[in-house]
């Protein structure tokens, strides 16, 4: 029962020396279907474990004697001053991960002054993520529903809410093939079976917030009035082009950035219907598996695009080396999906704050280390990759 005891928790989450430490608390803390929800990815999970592969094959060049007695890691994107180069992912179904949900994530973001985007499978409101954190930099990422007036209703919420920026999701036609989820029997809510009785008396804490709070609601999903199954399959449009794209660019005046770009064929389709940029990225694994991995799919697209779009990575990155890696790869800025729910899952908004400082404090020292004053100064001749041509 010491999880209940904030002092006890704030120490635990100090003393966890990176994100791999979180994500053994968020293991011990959460319940196994939800936390292989997030830890899993599609298939034999080769795409994620690939994509670990390909951030643990680089090597960083240092670059001594030169002076570089501070580090900016301050950046632009989307035309928001990000105080760091990264921000905070979409994640569906967040509350099930730890009672929070987006609340604790996006009031982490405010106080850190980065991106925080929610997602259309969100279990919080565009209208309450924006009660909790107004000054936060709030994103709205959209699935695009069959029913496209009901999409236009998001997008009218997210514009009247602030939001400025779109991730429109396009790799999830249907949703990929997750293993661990089949094993799992996973449903949301959680069933009630001698199983789950048994996991409540490891972890009453977990189980106390998710049934003292409103979170057994959540399968209706905040933003949406509908049932999940009807919810999913009106959501999931498998014949979604290139025609609706355009048609959500029609629609949404402020930045949109196209999520879900892993081939140089598709960064130039979906540049083609007036995208403000791309976000690189397999999904973490967890739609096409065996699809190619972001960081070394980077290049490649940012030779499609030229130097002035706007490049978003994401997909495997754990710690703020990794930041720095996709950094010097040519993406402009990247986004942390399990990396935040770990530390939610280890201790809602404080643990997302952990996260966040942690990244920080070794993006820092690397940039230090590589004789970086600022994020400009990270680009492929500070680093070395086997699949990176120089
Ligand atoms: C996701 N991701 C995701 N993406 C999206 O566009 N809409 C969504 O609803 C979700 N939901 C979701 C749930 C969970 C549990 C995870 C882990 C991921 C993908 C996410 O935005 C991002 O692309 C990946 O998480 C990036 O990979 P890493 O950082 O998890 O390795």
């Amino acid at each position: 029962f010491g999880s209940f005891n904030p002092d006890r928790r704030a120490a635990r989450l100090a003393k966890a020396a990176d994100v791999e430490a979180l994500r053994r608390i968020a293991r011990r803390r959460t319940p196994k279907p939800a936390f292989d929800y997030v830890d899993g990815a599609a298939g034999q999970e080769l795409t994620y474990r690939r994509s670990r592969e390909a951030f643990e094959s680089v090597e960083l060049l240092p670059k001594i004697l030169h002076g570089t007695d501070t580090a900016d890691l301050s950046t632009e994107i989307a035309g928001f001053r990000s105080a760091l180069p990264f921000g905070i992912a979409p994640t569906g179904f967040t509350r099930f991960m730890h009672a929070e949900g987006e609340i604790g994530g996006v009031r982490a973001a405010e106080k850190a002054g980065i991106p925080f985007s929610l997602s259309t499978m969100g279990t919080r409101s565009i209208e309450e993520v924006r009660d909790a954190a107004p000054d936060a930099e709030r994103w709205f990422q959209l699935y695009l529903w069959r029913d496209h007036a009901a999409s236009l209703d998001l997008l009218q919420r997210a514009k009247a809410a602030g939001v400025g920026t779109l991730l429109v999701t396009v790799d999830t036609p249907v949703p990929g093939q997750r293993l661990r989820d089949v094993r799992n029997g996973m449903v949301i809510p959680p069933r009630l079976t001698p199983g789950t009785v048994l996991d409540a008396s490891y972890r009453p804490e977990w189980w106390f917030n998710f049934l003292t709070t409103d979170s057994l609601k959540f399968a209706s999903l905040s933003n949406t009035s509908s049932t999940l199954a009807d919810l999913i399959s009106s959501m999931f449009d498998p014949g979604l082009d290139l025609d609706d794209l355009a048609w959500i660019r029609e629609q949404w005046d402020g930045q949109l950035f196209v999520k879900g770009v892993l081939t140089r064929d598709d960064a130039r389709r979906a540049m083609s219907v007036g995208a403000d940029g791309l976000v690189v990225s397999n999904h973490g694994g967890r739609q096409l598996d065996r699809a190619p991995v972001a960081l070394t799919s980077l290049p490649g697209v940012r030779e499609e695009v030229g130097p002035d779009v706007p490049l978003i990575l994401d997909s495997g990155v754990l710690s703020g080396a990794d930041v720095v890696t996709a950094l010097c790869a040519g993406a402009d800025f990247v986004l942390i999906g399990r990396a935040y729910l770990y530390g939610l899952m280890a201790g809602g908004e404080q643990g997302v704050s952990r996260v966040i400082e942690l990244l920080e404090a070794q993006i820092r020292t690397d940039m230090m280390l590589m004789g970086a004053g600022s994020i400009a100064d990270l680009g492929p001749e500070s680093m070395r990759a086997p699949w990176l041509e120089r």
